[in-house]
């Protein structure tokens, strides 16, 4: 398993519709292990293919750690391959997002509370299963990823921009390009 290089916003690859994978091979698999490696190293919860440059539609997310607050004992990694949201709730959250492509930056979005998602999973069967609580927020927000969306674009255009420019100084900071 390789860390990959997580895109930081500002990033063209990052406002993408990705592709669907069109079938789950020991490319993707190889795909689901790197982001994994990369996502508890960040360390994350949560993270997209187009967040290490690749244009698919592809999610994995482990909220356990969080939950249980340790991150030794409490591990349950999932990949979702084609995410596709079939129901949400009326009733909402709110929880203070943070994302690897865009570090200490966090604020608060309003979300479905609970979602049903369909996808296939690593060895391409098929799954329809409900999320709630931070589970839904995560698979949510990864979910945009897929679609070129971020969290700050639930923010006013005013926030947005100021995040941006904070991100942009970053970037530079760190000698990144991209
Ligand atoms: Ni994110």
């Amino acid at each position: 398993m390789t860390k990959r290089t997580i895109l930081l916003h500002p990033d063209p690859r990052l406002k993408k519709t990705c592709a669907q994978v069109a079938e789950v091979n020991a490319k993707i698999g190889n795909l689901a292990d790197d982001m994994l490696d990369t996502m508890y190293a960040a360390p994350g919860i949560g993270l997209a293919a187009p967040q290490v440059g690749v244009d698919a539609r592809m999610l994995v997310m482990d909220c356990a750690a969080r939950e249980e607050d340790d991150v030794e004992t409490a591990q349950d990694p999932r990949v979702l391959i084609n995410p596709v949201v079939t129901w949400t709730s009326e009733e909402t959250n709110v929880y203070e997002e943070g994302c690897l492509s865009i570090p200490e930056i966090y604020a608060d979005v309003t979300r479905p509370k609970q979602v049903r998602v369909s996808f296939l999973d690593q060895s391409g069967t098929s799954h329809e299963e409900e999320f709630d609580g931070l589970w839904a927020t995560c698979v949510q927000h990864e979910i945009d990823h897929l679609d070129g969306r971020l969290f700050i674009d639930y923010l006013s255009s005013v926030k947005r921009t100021m995040i941006t420019n904070k991100m942009k100084k970053l970037k530079k900071e760190r000698g990144r390009v991209a």
